[in-house]
């Protein structure tokens, strides 16, 4: 395991939560960082941080579900820094979101803030690192609700399936043109954004314990990395059961906590 020092990292999505706090570890290790989200004030106080604690930093706000404010902060972490040595694809949110209250849009725009924001920076990182002498890694900030459709965050949980399946494909076909790929499934975090949105929450995790995870998995750079243990177990045990089964048991954890009457949850929180 190699620790991270002298590199140029991208992190997607680093104004708060898991993003941000990556970005405080990496700046420890004398690293050039390249971050970006929408809130530029949140952003500009990261680079603080991160600059105090002596790393570069370049922060740069920009919309992801905008392909070519993407490729633009690409470019421009290029011509900052030479290239891009790592990219954490951290831009996602998670509302709480049940099938029987969602209108088409609701899910469409769930499928954009959570793969439409990964494939915006995947496809420029991939032309970029294609052209660098030693490739590159690229990460993605996915979800154990990635893994199996979970109540209450269906269009969540199919939006993360999808971006895993995409960046499955990447990885065996860019294997030879040295780029890596690394998928990262976080359990639930206690993120400022999802505090008090009403789900269920078994075994959540903090959001520093949460950073440590990822940045162990871009040092390792596993295929797939899955934190904590007894909630990546959970769903892998829950994966193996029959469908009445596993169905029984994710609709009495989701029951737990329950929505008054008639809301629609709540559209635009993270998780
Ligand atoms: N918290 C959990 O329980 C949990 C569990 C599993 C997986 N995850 C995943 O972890 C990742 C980070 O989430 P978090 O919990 O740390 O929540 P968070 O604090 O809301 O972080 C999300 C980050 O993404 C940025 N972002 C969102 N939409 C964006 C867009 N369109 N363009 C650019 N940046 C955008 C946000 O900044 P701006 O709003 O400033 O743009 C923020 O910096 C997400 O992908 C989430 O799905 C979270």
């Amino acid at each position: 395991m190699a620790r991270i020092t002298g590199r140029t990292v991208l992190i997607v999505g680093a104004s708060s939560g898991i993003g941000a706090e990556v970005a405080r570890r990496l700046a420890r290790d004398g690293n050039r960082l390249v971050i970006t989200a929408r809130r530029g004030p949140e952003l500009a106080s990261v680079a603080q941080e991160v600059r105090a604690a002596g790393s570069a930093c370049l922060d740069l706000a920009a919309d992801a579900l905008d392909p070519r404010a993407a490729a633009d902060v690409v470019s421009a972490a290029v011509a900052e820094y030479g290239g891009v040595d790592i990219a954490l694809l951290n831009a996602g949110q998670g509302p709480d979101m049940s099938m029987d209250r969602v209108s088409v849009a609701d899910v469409a725009r769930i499928m954009a803030l959570n793969y439409d924001v990964v494939v915006n920076y995947l496809v420029p990182l991939i032309e970029r690192m294609g052209s660098q002498a030693d490739g590159g890694l690229i990460a993605h900030t996915n979800s154990l609700a990635g893994l199996m459709g979970i109540p209450r965050q269906g269009p969540y949980s199919a939006a993360k399936a999808a971006a895993r399946t995409l960046i499955d494909t990447a990885r065996v076909e860019l294997a030879p043109r040295g780029i890596r790929f690394t998928s990262i499934h976080p359990g639930f975090v206690a993120t400022e954004r999802i505090d008090g949105d009403g789900l269920p929450k078994p075994f959540q995790i903090s959001q520093e314990r949460a950073a440590r995870h990822v940045v162990r998995a871009l040092e390792r750079e596993p295929a797939q990395a899955y934190f904590p243990w007894p909630t990546a177990a959970l769903v892998r045990t829950l994966r193996t059961l029959p469908t009445p089964l596993s169905a029984l048991v994710l609709r009495t954890l989701a029951s737990r906590t329950r929505r008054p009457l008639g809301s629609r949850g709540t559209p635009g929180t993270p998780s």
